[in-house]
Parts: structure tokens; sequence; C-alpha cells
């Protein structure tokens, strides 16, 4: 793989995403209740982003909660919140001595108060650890992010700061809500499922997709492996073609 020190090697990505899914099998597999699934899930972050870091990834987004995730029930609802309370209680100590800075895309103001203080201290702890940025999505959608978008630009509009004509692919960019950080390389999404979920689905329109039907408590450093050698050997062409052999 590719190293500052051996550059010619095959190029890692900068960004990979990762939606992890199938925590309620697992439970189910393992006899357990869902929520347990979730808490091997949750267990299972900081270990991603080690091996993330061990790989020499730089961003890693990870889809923790949507904006469907809402209708689960209550106490599903209230076990994800909690859990999330949890890791950041058990495991700022740990994001810190990695040098990860962490970060949330979403609608964070619907996330409980309690959990929201926590995680904004643990935002505002961390903005200057540099080596790999974890980012949760948080109450995300896709088409939410990109509808909120709109109407920063349309109130911008009103404004008279741009006009309608001057809007570009890089405007609606800059709206986004965590415009600085590249477009992920790779995208991995647990358990066999071949959907986008209202993922990130801006910034993944060049990404490649690998599937593992691996349950996400289960997905581990060799997979994680697998998966940025399968981005490796495939041919990125952004809809050009490839050039003559
Ligand atoms: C999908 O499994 C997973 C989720 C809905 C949430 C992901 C959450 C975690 C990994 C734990 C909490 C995260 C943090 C931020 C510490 P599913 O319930 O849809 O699984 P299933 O499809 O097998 O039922």
């Amino acid at each position: 793989m590719a190293t500052p020190e051996s550059p010619n090697e095959l190029p890692i990505p900068q960004h990979v995403a990762i939606i992890m899914d199938g925590n309620g099998r697992w439970a189910k597999q393992h006899n357990l209740p869902r929520v347990e699934g979730h808490r091997a899930g949750a267990e299972n972050v900081l270990r991603t982003v080690k091996a993330a870091q061990a790989i020499g990834i730089k961003y890693i987004t990870l889809y923790a909660f949507s904006t469907e995730n809402w209708k689960r029930s209550i106490e599903e609802v209230t076990a994800l919140m909690n859990l999330l309370g949890e890791f950041l209680d058990r495991y700022l100590p740990e994001i810190q001595a990695n040098n990860v800075r962490l970060r949330a895309i979403g609608e964070i103001e619907r996330i409980p108060f309690w959990a929201r203080r926590k995680l904004k201290a643990a935002i505002a702890a961390t903005e200057n650890n540099t080596d790999a940025t974890l980012t949760f999505a948080l109450s995300y959608g896709g088409r939410r992010e990109i509808t909120d978008a709109v109407q920063k630009i349309a109130r911008d509009v009103l404004a008279k700061k741009i006009a309608p004509e001057a809007i570009t692919e890089d405007t609606l960019q800059s709206a986004l809500y965590a415009p600085d950080i590249p477009d992920p390389e790779l995208m991995i999404r647990t358990s066999g499922e071949f959907r986008t979920s209202n993922f990130l689905i801006w910034q993944l329109a060049y990404s490649e997709f690998y599937i593992t039907p691996v349950l996400w408590p289960d997905f581990d450093e060799n997979i994680f492996r697998e998966a940025v050698q399968a981005y490796q050997k495939r041919e990125r062409r952004f809809g050009e073609r490839p050039p003559e052999k």
C-alpha cells in the first residue's frame, strides 16, 4: 500500500464512509436483545477507527443514526442515544490519545440535550487533533442535508449575496454540513445490503462501494484491509473512457 515512504504503491483512500448495518441480526444470531447488538456495534467503533489509522486513512465517517431511525421504537432510540453518551464517556480519552478529531454531521439539535452536550464537548476537546478525523453521521439524512443546503443558498439569493445564475456545484458543496471534508473514495456497507439508505448521497457520487456480508459487530481490520485492496484494484474513471492500451 502507498505510504509517504513508498509513494509508487497503490493509493490508500483518504476518506472511507461506512454504513454500520446488521447489529439487529448479530443480536438475533447470539440470542440477545437488539440493544445488545447495538452495544456490540458501538464497541466496534473505536477498533475500526484504530484500524483506519493503521491503514493510513485520514477521514472515517460512520452512519450512526439516520433521520429514518427516529421512527424505531422509543426503547431502541433511547438505547442508541444512551450508547452514544456511553461511547463518548468511555472512549474520549483514547480518542484524544490517538490524536483523532471528532466531528458530527446531521440534525444535531434533534439529539437529546444531555447527549448533545457530551458530543459538543468531545468535538471541542478534539478539534486540534490531526492524525485522523472521525465523523459521526447522527440524525443524518442525505436528502435533508441537500435540502438544508438549498435553503441556505436561497437565503443568500434573497439577501442578494449570490445571483441564481452564479450558483454552481461548488456553491452547493460549500453549503453542506462538512464542506471541507473530501468526498469518500470508498463506501463500505456491512451485512450484505446493496443500498445507500440516504447516506452522503451528494458525496458518494463517484465513490467505489464495497459490500460485505459480515455483520457490523464482526467487522474487523482484516475485512477493512480487504475492502481497501478491492478498492485499489478498481479503475476509477469518473465517467471518462479508459485510456487505449
Ligand atoms: C444498523 O443495524 C445500525 C444502526 C441503526 C445504528 C448503528 C449504531 C451503532 C453501531 C451503535 C451506536 C453508535 C455510536 C455512535 C457509538 P440494524 O439495527 O439496522 O441491524 P439489522 O438490519 O440487522 O436489524
